[in-house]
């Protein structure tokens, strides 16, 4: 394994993972394939592609696109496909669900048949705790049945089980994991963490769900990265891991949390009118993962201390996305209207 294509590789996650396996892997080439969503930035590449000329390459490509992906593959001798490619917003899934099916669904297809038709070495599936479901008590593992209960976590659990599916049938070398709510470095501000440091930081208010009290497990994206890393090379071919710190917060204290960081006054935060389905608990049994040698490093407080730091640092990067069209659109259309009292 050394030549990686990682799909989906200019959003958040992906582009986090492909900076850290070149770090990590000075004989590693890795090819990103991504459509460039709204979601996909090559800014999040930027410095990607200048320090790795030889040994980085962008490819603009649809993973349904079957002749595109194949040819990528081709070209750059691929012997890995790492998945990160996907609509990956639970509110826009209520909004819109047509491009989670596309993608999630039929796009993890596209991939599966071509890893199979060209004998690739390794098919590895990025999935999410949400395939579980609402967990009220208790933590999910790897054999617990799936009960997605979203638009967005029904098209991620259709993909996981496409993915079995090749391995059962074709014995192709697949394996999966489920990460919980990822935060870091240039996650696009839709997602409740960025989006709530980034209106805190202009004094916007913060648009807080339901009664707040919806518990998450907010893990350091580079803590997934080297999960997932060590499931490339140490993992069961087959297996589904679950990552994740195996604590959790829940979205009043964590909004509590960036506000105490930023300095910013409790009145910012504004109770809306709850998402529709809104799963109220996610929680990860991690042992599996575990005992393959990988312990999280940052507790979920931790994980948002940093991220707090990043887009402080980092106005260059969020700015030109929320003053852009896409976002002010975006952002009318979820939120106008929604306070409650
Ligand atoms: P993201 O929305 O930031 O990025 C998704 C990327 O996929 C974008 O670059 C987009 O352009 C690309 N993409 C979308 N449709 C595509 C298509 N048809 N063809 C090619 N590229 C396409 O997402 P993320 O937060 O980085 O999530 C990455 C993966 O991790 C997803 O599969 C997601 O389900 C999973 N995941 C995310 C989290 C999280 O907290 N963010 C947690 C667990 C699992
Ligand atoms: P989100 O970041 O959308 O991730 P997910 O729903 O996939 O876990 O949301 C995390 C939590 O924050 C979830 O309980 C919903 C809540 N939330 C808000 O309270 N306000 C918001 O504006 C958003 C986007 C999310």
């Amino acid at each position: 394994m050394q030549n990686l294509m990682v799909t989906g590789g200019a959003g958040f996650i992906g582009s986090n993972f492909t900076r850290y396996m070149l770090e990590k892997y000075p004989n590693y080439h890795v090819v990103v394939y991504d459509k460039l969503t709204y979601a996909g930035n090559l800014d999040n590449l930027k410095d990607v592609a200048e320090n790795f000329p030889g040994r980085y390459a962008f490819v603009k490509g649809d993973i349904c696109d079957a002749d595109t992906v194949r040819e990528t593959i081709h070209a750059h001798d691929v012997d890995t496909i790492v998945n990160f490619a996907a609509e990956t917003h639970v509110d826009r899934s209520i909004m819109n669900p047509d491009a989670f099916i596309q993608t999630d669904v039929y796009g993890t297809y596209v991939l599966l048949e071509a890893a199979r038709e060209l004998e690739l070495e390794r098919y590895h599936q990025i999935s999410t705790d949400e395939v579980y479901g609402h967990v009220p008590e208790g933590a999910s593992r790897e054999t617990d049945p799936v009960a997605p209960r979203s638009p967005y976590a029904a098209s991620k659990t259709s993909g996981d089980l496409m993915v079995n599916a090749y391995h059962v049938t074709y014995d192709l070398p697949v394996t999966i994991t489920r990460g919980a709510n990822n935060i870091g470095p240039y996650q696009y501000p839709e997602k409740v963490v960025p989006l709530f440091v980034t209106n805190a930081l202009d004094d916007v208010p913060l648009p807080l769900y339901g009664d707040g009290l919806q518990m998450r497990d907010y893990q350091y994206v580079v803590d997934h990265c080297e999960a997932i890393d060590l499931v490339l090379h140490k993992g069961q071919i087959g297996e589904t891991y679950n990552v994740g710190t195996g604590s959790e917060m829940c979205n009043i204290d964590m909004t509590h949390l960036v506000l105490e960081l930023l300095g910013k006054p409790e009145s910012l935060i504004q109770p809306v009118r709850d998402r529709l389905g809104h799963d109220r608990r996610y929680s990860l049994d991690v042992r599996k993962i575990c005992r393959l040698g990988w312990e999280p490093v940052h507790s979920c407080a931790e994980a948002i201390e940093k991220t707090v730091r990043w887009y402080v640092d980092n106005e260059w990067w969020w700015r030109p996305i929320k003053s852009g069209e896409h976002y002010q659109a975006y952002y009318k259309q979820q939120y106008e209207g929604r306070e409650i009292e």
